[in-house]
């Protein structure tokens, strides 16, 4: 399974493009599996279907614990780091792990909880959100981890769409100098949620809550009064995993469903092989689990590897801007996997949080959510790598289940910027206008995989028309990823950044149109169009064109306002940056808005709109160029 050569990878890629099936029914072997596989591979990508492994019966938490207990069973699984550094650290062996991950898991079964349900998953970053998430898979239900960001009413239409029975949430979560309502936020929610029988909830902050008779119940008192035995319940390779919802380029998000075979072999896969993850290493991973980053690199990619991996519940910034570096130093991590959000925020602060920190531990350094752009590049290279450590820049999805085009560190030469080869069983392909595929390097188009790979997304829970519709009905055949990419001369790949109406904001994936549903809400509004900017640390800022029922009085506690319902109504990572009253948006004649021209508006770029007449009214141009903030 593991590359450890150029040389290998080139022999590996070939092999996988050759004979796809031969070689990831090679890399499943290593794996432990209750029953062999019948098929390896049946795909019909205009129906936008795919399985693999099909017949083979497995259940991922014994690949991710059970398994490694007699090896590594004292060795630690998580580090967990609390968001006050005055706190103490946790660590937890895989056998603690194993054992907590067993006892919840009968928590889970005492109260009805079976194979196929779906269970809702909203906490902050500590080690019971792995417990939770592994205690599902143990038992066979789907979880769905919910951002711990998200509004009540964005839970809501996540428990709803997926029909979830039962939610696992805290009292409160600790975000730097803030504490957050996590139960109340779900009692909000449950209130337009009928499915819902229990919720437990686990003590952080000692935030008075309210707990419902019947309903409501204590994590640490459940906990004792179950077995630390749970049998792992037999899954078929296909069997639903789990749920994970993201946006598009629609107003609704979608549930992206990730099966077990597949998912798991492709995130370890691409785990070890894209860090080069030796036994021992401490490996280090900022995201949030609520997103498909910290699904598959920090639980599923991770614990079936055996690593041990910190998990840091805080912000980059509290109590400063030095709090990564002060991680690093601590437990002496090797690996380092962020955002460029994060670096290009931290590198705003100034070298002094970093001076006084020893990183000579790390060997290697990730980067994934978003293009990274140079200037970022080369300091997080520079200033914490030292120069030495390689840098890999991990284009994937959240539909991609893991890493699909990145340097294997150390071993592909790296190109600043570039995420550079695909890996071993992903065959690209970049689109023309005209739906061709370009052959040949120096060409730039529209981003798409012509062939199925294990992680593949499986259907959109609920709608298997929308998945189809969604990303294999642009170009017939293939897989479309929504982004625009550059490969140059020497083949190697850079990904521009999506072609749809998909925004990037600090990494955190959001629909444009979501956001104008959410400010439409706003009884004062009347119409909106939303469009992202080149932010500095963002990546892209949120720009609204809002057209306001009366002219507002008042324009900057409007602004406040409609925030506010943004916040509301999605959460707070929606909000927009920018708000510009206008009278009128540019329209076509058969009532489109035409974003190409806000855009340009947005990044202050009005010299040359393009062509305007289709425009219904072209007049309304010059208002919004006008009033550009
Ligand atoms: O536009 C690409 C961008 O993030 C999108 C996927 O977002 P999400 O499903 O939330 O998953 C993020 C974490 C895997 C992609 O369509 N993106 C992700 N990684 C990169 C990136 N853009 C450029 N370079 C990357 N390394």
């Amino acid at each position: 399974m593991r590359i450890r050569t150029f040389e290998e990878y080139q022999t590996a890629y070939k092999q996988s493009v050759d004979d796809p099936e031969g070689y990831w029914a090679e890399v499943a072997q290593q794996f432990q599996w209750k029953k062999p596989w019948k098929r390896v591979l049946s795909w019909d990508f205009n129906e936008g279907r795919t399985k693999w492994f099909e017949g083979g019966v497995l259940n991922v938490t014994e690949n991710a614990l059970d398994r490694h207990l007699e090896v590594r069973g004292d060795q630690a699984a998580i580090i967990w780091e609390p968001n006050d550094p005055e706190d103490s650290s946790v660590t937890i062996t895989y056998r603690v792990l194993h054992e907590r991950v067993c006892r919840f898991a009968n928590v889970l079964k005492k109260y009805g909880v079976k194979k196929g349900d779906r269970v809702c998953i909203y906490l902050p970053m500590v080690p019971e959100l792995t417990v939770a998430v592994l205690a599902c898979a143990r038992i066979g239900a789907i979880h769905s981890v919910v951002f711990g960001g998200f509004s009540a009413k964005s839970i809501a239409d996540r428990i709803n769409d997926a029909a979830c029975t039962l939610v696992i949430t805290s009292d409160g979560a600790y975000r730097g100098s803030k504490v957050i309502p996590m139960k109340d936020t779900v009692d909000a929610a449950l209130v337009t949620c009928d499915t819902v029988q229990k919720v437990i909830v686990m003590t952080r902050t000692r935030t008075p809550v309210s707990m419902l008779k019947g309903r409501d119940l204590w994590w640490e008192e459940e906990v004792k009064h179950v077995d630390s035995i749970c049998p792992a319940e037999p899954m078929d390779a296909e069997d639903e995993l789990f749920i994970l919802y993201t946006s598009g380029s629609t107003g609704k998000p979608k549930g992206v469903v990730h099966t077990c075979g597949g998912y798991m072999v492709y995130a370890t896969y691409t785990f070890t092989n894209v860090f080069q993850y030796e036994p021992g290493e401490v490996y280090f991973c900022t995201a949030d689990i609520g997103w498909i980053t910290g699904h598959s690199y920090i639980v599923y990619g991770p614990l079936c590897s055996g690593a041990t991996c910190v998990i840091f519940e805080g912000v980059p910034t509290y109590p400063d801007a030095s709090r990564f570096w002060q991680i690093v130093e601590k437990h002496k991590v090797n690996i380092l996997y962020t955002a460029p959000t994060a670096i290009r925020s931290l590198m705003s602060f100034g070298l002094d949080y970093v001076k006084n920190h020893d990183l000579s531990s790390l060997t290697k350094l990730g980067s994934v959510g978003e293009p990274i752009n140079e200037e970022a590049w080369q300091w997080f290279k520079h200033h914490i790598g030292a120069d030495h450590c390689p840098l890999a820049d991990t284009w994937w999805q959240t539909e991609t289940g893991g890493i699909m085009i990145a340097p294997l560190a150390g071993i592909t030469p790296e190109k600043a910027t570039f995420a550079t080869l695909p890996l071993p069983g992903v065959q690209l392909a970049l689109m023309d206008e005209n739906g061709q595929e370009l052959e040949g390097n120096g060409v730039s188009g529209n981003l798409c995989v012509k062939f199925p790979w294990p992680g593949i997304v499986r259907t959109t829970y609920g709608d298997h028309e929308r998945c189809k519709q969604t990303y294999f009905s642009a170009y017939p055949g293939k897989y479309f990823t929504g982004d625009g990419c550059l490969r140059d001369e020497s083949g190697y790949y850079r990904i521009t950044g999506r072609v749809d109406d998909v925004l990037n904001v600090s990494g955190h994936r959001i629909g444009t149109a979501e956001v104008e549903n959410a400010i439409n809400m706003h009884l004062g509004v009347v119409e909106s169009a939303v469009v992202g900017y080149a932010h500095d640390i963002k990546g892209q800022g949120i720009y609204a064109y809002v057209i306001a029922e009366h002219e507002p009085d008042d324009a900057e506690m409007f602004r406040k306002d409609i925030a506010a319902t943004v916040s509301r109504i999605i959460g707070p990572i929606a909000k927009p940056d920018k708000v510009q009253f206008v009278t009128g948006l540019p329209k076509t004649r058969s009532g489109k808005i035409m974003r190409r021209i806000l855009r340009k508006i947005s990044e202050g770029d009005t010299g040359n709109l393009g062509d305007t007449s289709t425009l219904l009214d072209p007049n309304v141009i010059e208002e919004i160029r006008k009033g550009a903030l």
